[in-house]
């Protein structure tokens, strides 16, 4: 069994990258790799309230520039709205521009989408893969500005690390 240790203010994210890499070593499925990777994030993490991906699907109402829409995937955490189309909330707006988007008040986000009362800051980093993207991973807080520039990018270097170890077709 592994054992991860405790959820932290400052995590060791060089410890975390390796810990993705060895975790899901030997399997490639894709909710298999989302739903490890995101108890991983949600426990090694101190202060969060919710942790998980929104992965693309076919879009309910599709334009020429966004035919996908975002349909929560693995995580772990309350209950959250299903599907987001892209440009929506802090999730949509981080798909449509393919860029982590650091919110340190989320209250303070045109458009935010309040699935959890309880979430006061948020980060969400687009998941792509040779060029395609396949979804965001997002991630709550109920603390103000809870992630830093550090955190940024510890956590890009662990998502860099699940999507090398993950099959997305
Ligand atoms: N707050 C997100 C919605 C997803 S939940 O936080 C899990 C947003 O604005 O896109």
């Amino acid at each position: 069994m592994f054992e991860t240790t405790a959820a932290s203010d400052k995590p060791d994210y060089a410890l975390l990258s390796r810990q993705v890499s060895s975790i899901l070593e030997g399997e490639r499925n894709l909710s298999t790799n989302a739903a490890q990777f995101s108890a991983l994030v949600y426990h090694s993490i101190s202060d969060l309230n919710w942790a998980g991906f929104y992965l693309c699907t076919p879009a309910k109402n599709p334009t020429a520039e966004f035919p996908q829409d975002l349909l929560v995937g693995p995580f772990q955490g309350k209950v959250a709205c299903a599907r987001i189309p892209f440009k929506r909330g802090v999730c949509g707006t981080s798909a449509a521009q393919r860029q982590t988007i650091l919110v340190e008040d989320v209250h303070a986000f045109p458009g935010h989408i309040a699935c959890d009362s309880a979430s006061n800051s948020e980060i969400v980093i687009p998941v792509i893969k040779e060029g395609v993207l396949f979804g965001v991973f997002d991630i709550d807080s109920p603390r103000l500005r809870r992630f830093s520039a550090e955190d940024q990018q510890g956590l890009e270097a662990m998502v860099a690390a699940f999507v090398e170890a993950t099959d997305f077709s």
